[in-house]
């Protein structure tokens, strides 16, 4: 277990509430340190266990219309289970927040899916929307990272824009920092990292399970 200095020892309700009221009022918020210290460390741990090879490239869209696409984005991702122990206090802390916001913004949201991501020396994700409105059942968007001692001159911002285009935030993917958004609302982008760069990103989805189609979180 190691020892996590920039997270935060923070009430959980409290940053609930925070990441609550900013998506009332702008859609999309961005915490620097705010992931809980027990939450990083468990990331950490489990992140360690991971061999390099059970991470794959990503592919774009679901079901059949998946697609590899070098040109769009280079990070390779491994999914992290919801039955797997070592993700338990991960998904304990996403389970209570997607708890509090239904409660406090009736939001409905119904599953947690999440992977990691690596991101390495010269690779990107270009702008792009988690969902597309109406075709999607992903409502809510949540990246977290796992790097120490980031520095502005190694890149791998993400890139938070407005539905114009406008940029509104650029975030460093340092240790720790927390950013959720409304996934329809803001396209986003990675830009080129100079080195290694690990994160978490992870959805939070309204059920659209029908009769025919059974619709697994992962
Ligand atoms: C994604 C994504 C952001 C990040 O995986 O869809 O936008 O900062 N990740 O890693
Ligand atoms: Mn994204």
């Amino acid at each position: 277990m190691t020892s996590v200095l920039s997270c935060s020892q923070l009430p959980p309700e409290i940053l609930y509430e925070q990441i609550a009221l900013a998506l009332e009022t702008k859609g999309y918020v961005v915490l620097p340190s705010a992931l809980p210290v027990n939450v990083a460390d468990a990331l950490l741990d489990h992140l360690a266990v991971l061999d390099e090879h059970e991470f794959h490239h990503a592919t774009i869209g679901r079901g059949e219309g998946q697609v590899q696409n070098n040109f769009v984005r280079r990070d390779k991702i491994t999914w992290i289970y919801p039955n797997d122990p070592l993700a338990d206090q991960w998904h304990a802390w996403a389970n209570a927040l997607q708890q509090y916001l239904n409660r406090r913004l009736f939001l409905g949201l119904f599953s947690f899916e999440s992977h990691f991501s690596y991101y390495q020396k010269g690779d990107f994700y270009q702008k792009h929307l988690d969902a597309f409105q109406g075709q999607s059942n992903r409502i809510l968007s949540l990246a977290t990272y796992l790097n120490r001692d980031w520095l502005p001159e190694q890149g791998g911002e993400l890139v938070i824009y407005d539905s114009k285009g406008d940029e509104l935030v650029k975030v460093t993917p340092s240790f720790g920092t927390l950013v959720v958004f409304l996934s329809e609302e803001f396209p986003h982008e990675v830009l080129k990292a100079k080195r290694s760069r690990f994160s978490v990103a992870g959805w939070f989805r309204v059920n659209t399970s029908t009769a025919e189609r059974a619709d697994p979180p992962v």
